[in-house]
């Protein structure tokens, strides 16, 4: 089976509250996107690339990324599953159904090229697929819905992280996004769909930095992260 990347890259970044989204900031003198991309493509197992983009993005075309002949891009959805359902339609007519999709957030510019050729050996035989994920660091406590006051202490010792990217067969993938979708299932993450779907991905232990740019602190926070890179 061949490999495909997929980057989710139509959100709108409203946590972040800067002028344009969080995947168009810059870190040094780049875009957030074109370090996620370049990180990614520097590993030369992808056959192809697909980026889901927002409908009214004007940033794009002035990206690196934007002159790269192994990038195609798709117009993203409202919620992140869709932008990768779209992509994965962007994709249908040159993948087989148990080539790999590898789908990692346009947000996550500090993935190491280790962790991603790691997710590749280790899952490479893998019957469904999995993610990276990093164990849990802090102690976790659950309250009711709308309440402050603590019910319980969730026991973390064998609560995981998950972190992008995450690695599945195209064929499935698509079918579990669409039902889980359909059946009105939120859907955070490619991992999430595929469970719903009755199937069990394996995770692939990643590092914790490996960060999801959200908030303007995980702005110096990555910076900081990839100068030591
Ligand atoms: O909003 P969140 O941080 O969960 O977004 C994760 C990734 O999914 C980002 O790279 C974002 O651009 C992408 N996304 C998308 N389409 C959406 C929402 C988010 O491609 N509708």
């Amino acid at each position: 089976p061949r490999y495909w990347l997929i980057v989710p890259a139509a959100g709108s970044g409203q946590r972040m509250k800067a002028d344009c989204p969080k995947q168009y900031l810059r870190l040094g003198q780049r875009f957030i996107l074109d370090i996620t991309l370049s990180c990614l493509l520097d590993n030369a197992a992808f056959a192809g690339c697909v980026v889901a983009t927002g409908p009214n993005d004007q940033w794009w075309p002035e990206t690196e990324a934007s002159k790269d002949r192994r990038i195609t891009t798709c117009i993203g959805g409202a919620e992140r599953a869709e932008s990768v359902l779209a992509a994965l339609d962007a994709l249908s007519d040159r993948a087989n159904d148990d080539d790999w999709v590898l789908v990692h957030d346009a947000a996550r510019p500090c993935l190491h090229a280790d962790d991603l050729a790691h997710l590749l050996t280790e899952l490479k035989n893998h019957p469904v697929g999995g993610l990276l994920a990093t164990p849990v660091a802090d102690t976790l406590k659950r309250t009711g819905p709308g309440s402050h006051e603590v019910e319980a202490t969730v026991d973390r010792r064998d609560l995981w992280r998950a972190l992008t990217p995450q690695m599945f067969r195209f064929l499935a993938l698509k079918q579990a996004l669409e039902s889980a979708i359909n059946s009105g299932y939120p859907v955070t993450d490619e991992s999430s769909a595929i469970e719903f779907a009755g199937q069990i991905p394996c995770i692939v232990e990643g590092r914790p930095d490996n960060i999801k740019v959200t908030v303007p602190a995980d702005l110096a926070l990555a910076g900081f992260i990839l100068e030591r890179k």
